[in-house]
This record gives structure tokens, sequence and C-alpha cells, in this order.
């Protein structure tokens, strides 16, 4: 499977940086075409930057586009909120929903991510869907649990393994420098994969990225890690070098 290489901007920038991001990035691997052989390429701008950088860009084959959440409605009376239909509009394919920085400062919860997800689906976007658990879960012992139940509440019936990637993203490791052990990555990541079984009929064919604190210097490790099909990447996706540095890790 090809590798899902991911920038999640996060509220970083001005237009003129994501413009000079992403040129960069697009720049970068028409010089080096062996990344596009082996990687997939997406960044998510904030909202108001994803039309400044598709036309920063010729075109939006060599990176695609993402947004990093919308609203569970496609249009109206929504003040604030932005619909997955204006994400396709922008010329996103992809759409974060459910980081834990939502699922914390926003109280959202997987039953409500969920229902994004769906109309992320029938607006014909790519949903990645995040979890992780927190540290105190881990110590406890419970991070499949709180996987597990995060997955079946998270993920409506429209989900099919071409629709939908999960990024598995330890709490605890995202802007941290912390990344979790590469067994704990393993045994996380095949867990995910079983429990994707009860919901798909091709489990193997989902992207499962991991995310928190990747970077070039730990990206070869993770992502030759079985079952890590990509990465989601926060603040090493703010330099081309260090994003395009993970890619080549790969
Ligand atoms: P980080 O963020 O790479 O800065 O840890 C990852 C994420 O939150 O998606």
């Amino acid at each position: 499977m090809k590798k899902l290489i991911a920038g999640n901007w996060k509220m970083s920038g001005t237009i003129d940086t994501a413009k000079k991001l992403i040129a960069d990035i697009v720049n970068g691997i028409h010089e080096e075409p062996d990344l596009a052989e082996k990687c997939d390429f997406l960044v998510c701008p904030p909202f108001l930057h994803i039309y400044a950088a598709r036309h920063a860009i010729q075109t939006v084959d060599t990176v695609m586009l993402g947004g990093q959440d919308c609203f569970l409605k496609d249009n109206g009376a929504h003040t604030g909120d932005v619909s997955a239909r204006m994400l396709v509009d922008s010329g996103c394919k992809y759409v974060i929903l459910g980081h834990s920085e939502r699922r914390g400062f926003h109280n959202e919860s997987s039953v409500f991510i969920s229902r994004k997800v769906k109309m992320a689906h029938e607006q014909g976007l790519i949903a990645i869907v995040c979890v992780g658990e927190t540290e105190e879960d881990r110590d406890e012992g419970e991070q499949e649990e709180v996987v597990a139940l995060q997955l079946r509440e998270s993920l409506p019936d429209t989900v099919t393994a071409e629709n939908t990637v999960i990024a598995y993203e330890p709490v605890w490791a995202i802007g941290t420098g912390k990344t979790a052990l590469p067994q704990d990555v393993k045994d996380m990541h095949a867990f995910i994969r079983k429990q994707l079984g009860r919901r798909v009929d091709n489990p193997e064919k989902m992207k499962i990225l991991y995310g928190g604190s990747m970077k070039p210097e730990n990206a070869a490790d993770l992502l030759a890690t079985p079952n890590v099909d990509g990465g989601l990447i926060g603040g090493a996706s703010l330099k081309a070098s260090e994003f395009l540095g993970i890619a080549r890790a790969a």
C-alpha cells in the first residue's frame, strides 16, 4: 500500500506562509520523483488558507488538500461552522475528524464525530478519523478499550476501506516530542486492523496512520512498522524539508 504522508497545519501561519509552504512541498516532490512513487501527499491547512494554498500550486494532484474539521449539516444556520460541501468546493479530498484537540477543547464526543464523518462521506470526502488514548488510559492499561470504543462510536455505517482513514494518535505524544514505543505502535495498529474487520469487508485495504511527534529522525522506524500506512504530522509538517524528510524515510 502506498504510504499517506499527511500534514495537519492546525492553526498556524498566514496566507503567505501557506502559499509558500505548499509551493515548497510541491517543488521538492518534483525534484525527487521517487517520493511520489512511494507516497501520497496531503496537507490540511486552516480553512482560511485552503483556497490560497490551492491556487499557489499548478495542480492539486501532487499534493492533495484537506480540511481539519467539518460540521454535520451541509448548509444553513450554523454560525462559525464549515460544511463538507464547502471543503469539496474549495478543492479538498479529505477531512480530519475527531482530532484529540477537537475532542478536548470542543468537547466533541465520538457519537457527534460519527455524524460529521457520515456527512463527509455523503459529500464524497475521505474522512481521517482520529483515535488515541490519554497518558492515564495507558498507565491504567486501558488503551485498547478506549480506542475500541472510539472506533465503534466514531465510525458511522457509511464507513468503507476507501472512504475512511484511521489516525492512531496517542494524546500524550501529540506536540510533546514523545513518540509511542515501536512495540506499542505495532500492537495498537494490529489491534485497530482487527477492530476494523468488524466494520468493513476488506480491513486490510484501509489506511491506518500514526500521529504524534513524527519527524524525519523517527519516521523510518514508525513507517516500517506493520500496519502503519502513513503519518499524520503536525509540527514537522510546517517545514517542507521536514515533511519531505519524513516521506524520504518511508
Ligand atoms: P504533532 O501533531 O506531529 O505535532 O505531534 C500530530 C497531530 O496532532 O496530528
